[in-house]
């Protein structure tokens, strides 16, 4: 008698946000549990699969992690399609990338109007900056999870992947699920 392999759903998982926000650093902390100091410049994408393991089963995601700057977008675009969950990142070190969020939703939304969304403010172990707009935005997204990470120290990073691939794979979450406070 042969047994099947259970097979593991796979879902595609994007992590986008401003140059430099740390988004191929949380995959790599995430993913190799490495760190490196140096400038890790994205150049138009960058795929890993990972397996996530959830109260109620294994999921795998395909992380990919798009380059931020603007002369990517066409590149950015051609790689949303079909993702079911993204993190909009940002460098708590620096307001100017939190207040970019809502163009980065409006760029993956024209190609995935469904995709579910968290926000991850990025660096923790930096001074943070105060982040003026942050108040309205979660106005808007009121239903949109939180979470705190530095890829630098791992702190939040499982935390922040699970909550990924609990959207990504449609686990039902509370309306607002905050693990932080900026
Ligand atoms: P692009 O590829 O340009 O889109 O950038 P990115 O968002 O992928 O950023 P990347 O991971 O390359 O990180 C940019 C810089 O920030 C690197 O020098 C990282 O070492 C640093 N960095 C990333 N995450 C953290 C963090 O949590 N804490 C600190 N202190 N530095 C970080």
């Amino acid at each position: 008698m042969t047994v099947e392999p259970v097979s593991i759903p796979l879902y595609k998982v994007m992590l986008i946000g401003d140059g430099s926000v740390g988004k191929t650093s949380l995959a790599r902390q995430f993913c190799e549990h490495k760190f490196e100091e140096s400038r890790i410049l994205t150049i138009g994408v960058d795929f890993q699969i990972k397996k996530v393991e959830l109260p109620d089963g294994w999921v795998k995601l395909s992380i990919w992690d798009v380059a931020g700057q603007p002369w990517f977008q066409v590149v950015r675009e051609s790689f949303y399609r079909g993702s079911a969950a993204a993190a909009l990142v940002f460098d708590l070190s620096s307001h100017e990338t939190f207040d970019h969020l809502d163009g980065w939703l409006q760029e993956i939304r024209q190609v995935v109007p469904q995709v579910k969304i968290m926000v991850v403010g990025n660096k923790k172990d930096l001074e943070h900056q105060s982040h003026p707009n942050i108040g309205a935005f979660f106005q808007k997204e009121t239903s949109v999870p939180y979470v705190e990470t530095s890829a630098k120290t791992g702190e939040g990073v499982d935390e922040m992947f699970t909550l990924l691939a609990k959207l990504a794979s449609g686990r039902i979450l509370p309306p607002v699920e905050k693990t932080g406070q900026v």
